[in-house]
């Protein structure tokens, strides 16, 4: 959601930063609530202006932190849950759950049955053994949320292998390609299911539209295919979400009033002039969340290594990695990187300032706590002067950071903080206590223990 050349990322001030990792310690997530609710703003109303029955929904997966889930719902988004859990989630943060949506390529039973129970406002349908244990449901219950069916449209978007789900090769929804989706309508039509349109999401962090015009083209078309076959009248088109973020300062993302116009024209273009006028859909995760939160590191080590030919690679450690940040392992992904000079690095010694217009710069691999290599930021360049005890500020890390974090090595999560929007600093999800981390043990009994 950049602004061509403006750089649109929550970045906190040195002070900022060592005040934070004074209170809260280090690893932190940081997130910033004013920019957050902005964000939510300004693509609801881009999307608005681009047409005007549209809605936005928040996808969870992205930052299921209660607090976070309560600024998208008061914000006027709906919420993406992909699993019981996120559902739960949800509901925790006083989301009504008419207006939560399930998704999942492969829901349980049982997370469908407690979707009907507790009445969620639509559930994205992916595959054929669902409508039946949907239908099964519908029959017990004597309801059923709006259903809207997942189809792998067969556009392969530019984004990493593992965050592409467009392409024909997909484990995701109907295939158009095979003739599977348009059995799929016949299937719930003849069963009566409240089916009220069509759903698709192509990928992630795609730094262009053209790929979402393109789907977003190929999915109108199937809905007017399915009106002349079946006189279906499709009421909702869910086109994803998908549009990428300013990781790096080179990084240049659509702004989202030109990505929502993009994906409007797509829509025009596949109805053909014929008069359906369905409620578009986008539902968003990092696009909204992820410029409007930073993760604070503090550096323990700082080691020297020769790499051959005479040259020599310096690693700083941080103390957290792949358990606060799975993405560089997971899909190579990079970030921008900060470098601050902790309080005091001399007794009674001032604050040194990193010279920000003319900083003298080195290159530095950062890495992680973890047993694997767990590089964290590689060949990234920063304050040449830094030192041991030094944060690091890891820019636009609001998504797919908490919400992917684990506890390998035993290491607890980090904490979250929320800065209001008159600048204090609110705990809104603590570190894991020891306490936690063992909870779910059972240490088998012997009699020599
Ligand atoms: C079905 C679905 N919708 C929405 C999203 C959100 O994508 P993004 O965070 O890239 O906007 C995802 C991400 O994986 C998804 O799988």
């Amino acid at each position: 959601m950049s602004e061509p050349g403006r750089d649109t990322r929550l970045i906190l001030s040195d002070v900022k930063v060592r005040e934070l990792a004074a209170l809260f310690g280090t690893p932190l997530y940081v997130l910033d609530e004013g920019h957050f609710r902005t964000r939510i703003r300004r693509y609801r109303e881009a999307f608005r202006q681009a047409w005007p029955e549209c809605e936005v929904t928040f996808a969870s997966k992205a930052n299921s932190t209660l607090a976070v889930l309560a600024i998208a719902y008061e914000e006027g988004c709906l919420i993406d849950a992909a699993s019981e859990g996120e559902l739960r989630a949800a509901i925790a943060a006083g989301v009504p759950t008419h207006r939560c949506h399930l998704h999942g390529n492969n829901k349980s039973f049982a997370e469908l049955e407690f979707a009907f129970e507790v009445g969620v406002g639509q559930i994205v349908v992916d595959h054929f053994v669902e409508i039946e244990q949907i239908f099964e449901l519908q029959q017990t219950y004597h309801r059923c949320p709006d259903l809207v069916l997942r189809l792998a449209p067969g556009v392969d978007p530019v984004t990493h292998e593992k965050i592409a789900t467009g392409q024909a090769d997909t484990k995701f929804g109907f295939n158009i390609a095979n003739g599977a989706a348009d059995r799929a309508v016949g299937v719930m039509l003849g069963l009566n299911l409240p089916l009220v349109g069509f759903h698709c999401h192509i990928g992630s962090q795609l730094l262009d539209s053209e790929a979402h015009y393109a789907a977003a083209e190929v999915v109108a078309e199937f809905a007017i295919g399915q009106w002349r076959r079946d006189r279906f009248m499709a009421r909702v088109l869910n086109l994803g979400g998908g549009l990428g973020v300013r990781y790096l300062d080179t990084d240049e993302p659509p702004a989202v009033e030109d990505h929502c116009r993009r994906l409007v024209d797509g829509v025009v273009e596949g109805l053909g002039g014929f008069n359906l006028q369905p409620k578009l859909v986008q539902e968003p995760g990092r696009a909204l969340i992820a410029e409007s939160g930073v993760t604070l590191y503090r550096i323990g080590a700082i080691k020297t290594v020769p790499i051959g030919d005479g040259k020599s690679r310096t690693y700083l450690a941080v103390d957290g990695g792949l358990s606060d940040n799975a993405r560089p392992a997971l899909y190579d992904a990079k970030y921008s990187v900060r470098g601050i000079p902790a309080d005091a690095r001399e007794e009674g010694g001032e604050v040194p300032v990193f010279d920000d217009l003319a900083p003298v710069l080195d290159r530095f691999t950062v890495a992680g706590k973890h047993c694997e290599t767990d590089t964290l930021f590689a060949d990234v360049l920063l304050p040449h002067d830094l030192q041991v005890g030094d944060y690091l500020q890891v820019l636009c890390t609001g998504a797919y950071n908490s919400s992917m974090a684990s506890n390998y090595n035993r290491f607890p999560r980090p904490a979250t903080v929320l800065i209001l929007e008159d600048g204090t600093p609110e705990l809104v999800q603590r570190r894991d206590t020891w306490d936690e981390m063992f909870a779910r043990e059972i240490l088998p009994q012997r009699e020599n223990r």
